[in-house]
């Protein structure tokens, strides 16, 4: 299905303010973003128009009820073809904002408006696009309830919206994560497997007393018994056991990482043997102990692959990081790096270039 775009240019770009050699993250946005709207059980208006702000009504209800759901993606130039942008695996973002709109009680997004969305707005925003080693143009996609009304029930009006940052790294070195034995991240039957809003409000308070502790980060474990690991505040976790690489199956508790599963079938394709079963944190402990944890690392798109400097875990903190020389994580990183650039084949189909 084809719509139409009314498109209103920004007067004068403001790529001047951007310094490709001290990109930052999530501070600096392109000219535009794309938005529409739903009403009347239908999505409309769709339209390009200059980065700015929303006018909202003071009881927008997904400030006070919470029906907000967003996506993080990134876009990269090609260096096969010097034009091209690429997207890395846009339809699972489609895909799995639908999965949390759902859960949330709002509106399917076809995937089609998705796609010719961010397709029209990299078009014209395509100026932007880092070409630095490790420098991608991230798209943040979301949703959010605009119903101006008091009263808990799902809106009958929404906007959804995508707009793009150039970015660097997110984390710039290895990272000192904290095993969370107090604070939950989500519940069973609740809405950890989403990408809504709240499960990151309700993560900032136990992530700040951990960096009052030293640490960047928590490693989240299951809200019942605290004893299986889930991921981190931001991505999915790894551990390299002896020559297995491990990470935590998917529960509802968890978000299923586009990344996770892309460095798993990667690692796979690359020859290694690869689990997804429950981790528990007994079991990391005793097998550092026994000088078999080679390698943990994390994982995401604002992320991409970094290894962990070590955990602490009860009062004690493991270091890992010189335990080897993290020759996997590195391989799988390099694969991918490569690939979402074109600087190797694509044998999963996961670039669209446009
Ligand atoms: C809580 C959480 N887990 C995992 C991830 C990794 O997901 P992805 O690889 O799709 O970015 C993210 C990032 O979106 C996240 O916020």
């Amino acid at each position: 299905m084809e719509f139409e775009i009314k498109v209103e240019k920004l007067k004068e770009s403001r790529i001047s303010q951007f310094d490709p050699k001290n990109i930052g993250f999530g501070k600096l946005f392109t000219d535009h973003m794309f938005v529409c709207d739903y009403e009347g059980g239908e999505w409309k208006d769709f339209r390009i128009v200059p980065y700015g702000p929303f006018q909202l009504s003071p009881a927008t209800s997904a400030l006070h009820y919470g029906q907000a759901i967003f996506e993080g993606m990134k876009a990269f130039a090609s260096i096969k073809n010097e034009h091209d942008i690429c997207l890395f695996r846009p339809l699972d973002n489609a895909k799995r904002l639908n999965i949390s709109a759902e859960r949330m009680a709002m509106p399917i997004l076809p995937e089609s408006i998705f796609m010719q969305g961010l397709h029209a707005l990299l078009d014209l925003d395509r100026q932007w696009i880092p070409r630095e080693e490790g420098g991608a143009l991230y798209m943040r996609p979301y949703m959010f309830a605009t119903d101006d009304f008091i009263g808990v029930k799902p809106s009958e009006r929404y906007t959804f919206a995508i707009f793009c940052c150039p970015v660097g790294p997110y984390y710039n070195k290895a990272l000192r994560v904290k095993v969370e034995e107090e604070y939950s991240r989500a519940a069973p039957g609740g809405v950890g497997f989403t990408k809504c809003a709240g499960n990151y409000g309700a993560s900032l308070y136990p992530t700040a007393q951990a960096q009052k502790e030293g640490y960047d980060q928590i490693l989240w474990t299951d809200p019942i018994e605290h004893k299986w690991i889930e991921e981190t505040g931001t991505t999915n976790f790894f551990a390299v056991i002896n020559d297995t690489i491990v990470t935590p199956a998917l529960t509802q508790t968890l978000l299923a990482g586009i990344t996770r599963n892309s460095v798993i079938k990667s690692l796979k394709h690359l020859g290694y043997k690869v689990e997804e079963r429950p981790l528990s944190i007994d079991e990391i402990v005793t097998a550092h102990q026994n000088h078999e944890i080679k390698e943990l690392f994390i994982t995401g798109t604002a992320a991409t692959l970094m290894n962990l400097d070590g955990f602490a875990h009860r009062g004690t903190y493991h270091e890992v990081l010189s335990n080897g020389d993290n020759q996997i994580s590195k391989t799988v990183k390099q694969f991918l790096d490569d690939l979402k650039v074109q600087r190797i084949d694509d044998p999963f189909g996961w670039l669209s270039c446009i």
